[in-house]
């Protein structure tokens, strides 16, 4: 696995820190810490939104990354309901003093709301060229979606699309991730693992991810991230709280899985018909 890729002509680490209920860790000094080492470790994309903990989350990643903002690669998003181009600019600002910085890498819609695209584009853009964001995207956005935005931007502008991927729900895998391939943008994997469901070590397949991390002397989520960001463009954002789990994660930055192992791992969790919607948390 590439340790980074180019996004706008910005590396972003191919596994990277989430913070949603990162503000609700029990120790938040703790929180900021993991988050630090993660850093240091590499996990330099960094991914927040101003809905998590009603903005609490970016508070403690601006303590978290206090001297350090050009080390990471640094998401956050916009709520639907801030869509409207005044409110994308001010929820943007508000974003930015939550996180001590003056610029965000990407700034998202975090899904699709009741506001026509056109006028959060509009918005994203001015965003972009008043240099307080680098780039822009969306999320949960499924390929009708991205066709009727790409109709109006063009390409090249749609950095990334963050999407709920994990071992047992690959639905982008049927047409969503050729489809950002062929327009160049990033595949962002959210809560990929199943946000608190991960296989259970007793289980058959959760066994198989152990045999398969003991060939590797890694270990099951190491896995987990290693198959999910086996296509070129996708990336994946676990969170963790804890220093035990930041270093973990960062493990997979190394890890090649061979494509007999990566055939297993698709046996025991198959690929389901698509259900017809873009399946979200
Ligand atoms: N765009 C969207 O709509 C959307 C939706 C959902 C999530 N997201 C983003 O995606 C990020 C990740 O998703 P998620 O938070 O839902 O869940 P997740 O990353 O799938 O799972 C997080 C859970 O896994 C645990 N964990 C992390 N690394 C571990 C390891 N190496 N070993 C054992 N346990 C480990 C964490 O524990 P500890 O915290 O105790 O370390 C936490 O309980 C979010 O934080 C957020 O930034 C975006």
């Amino acid at each position: 696995m590439k340790q980074v890729q180019l996004l706008f002509k910005k590396t972003l680490s191919r596994i990277g820190q989430g913070s949603w209920y990162l503000d609700s860790a029990a120790d938040s000094a703790q929180a900021i810490r993991a988050v630090q080492t993660g850093l240091d470790a590499g996990l330099t994309h960094i991914d927040t939104a101003e809905m998590y903990g009603d903005g609490m989350a970016e508070t403690l990643l601006g303590e978290a990354l206090l001297g350090r903002r050009d080390e990471a690669f640094l998401v956050s998003k916009v709520l639907p309901s801030n869509a409207r181009y005044d409110t994308t600019i001010a929820a943007c600002e508000q974003s930015l003093r939550r996180l001590q910085t003056d610029y965000l890498d990407s700034y998202l819609l975090h899904w699709r709301g009741q506001v026509p695209l056109e006028e959060t584009v509009e918005a994203m853009e001015m965003l972009q060229q008043s240099g307080k964001i680098r780039s822009w995207g969306v999320s949960n956005f499924d390929v009708d979606d991205l066709i009727e935005l790409h109709a109006i931007t063009g390409d090249g502008k749609i950095a990334c699309n963050q999407v709920l991927y994990h071992l047992e729900e690959r639905t982008i895998e049927h047409e969503l991730i050729d489809w950002c391939v062929a327009h160049d943008i990033t595949v962002v994997a959210y809560s990929p693992f199943g946000h608190a469901q991960f296989p259970l070590e007793s289980s058959a397949e959760g066994q198989l991810l152990r045999d398969i991390a003991q060939q590797y002397d890694a270990s099951a989520r190491q896995v987990a991230l290693a198959f999910l960001c086996r296509s070129k463009n996708v990336v994946a954002i676990p969170k963790a709280s804890t220093m035990r789990h930041v270093l973990d994660n960062a493990g997979a930055l190394d890890l090649h899985l061979s494509q007999d192992d990566i055939a297993r791992i698709a046996a025991a969790f198959p690929l389901q018909p698509h259900p017809g919607y873009l399946p979200m948390i």
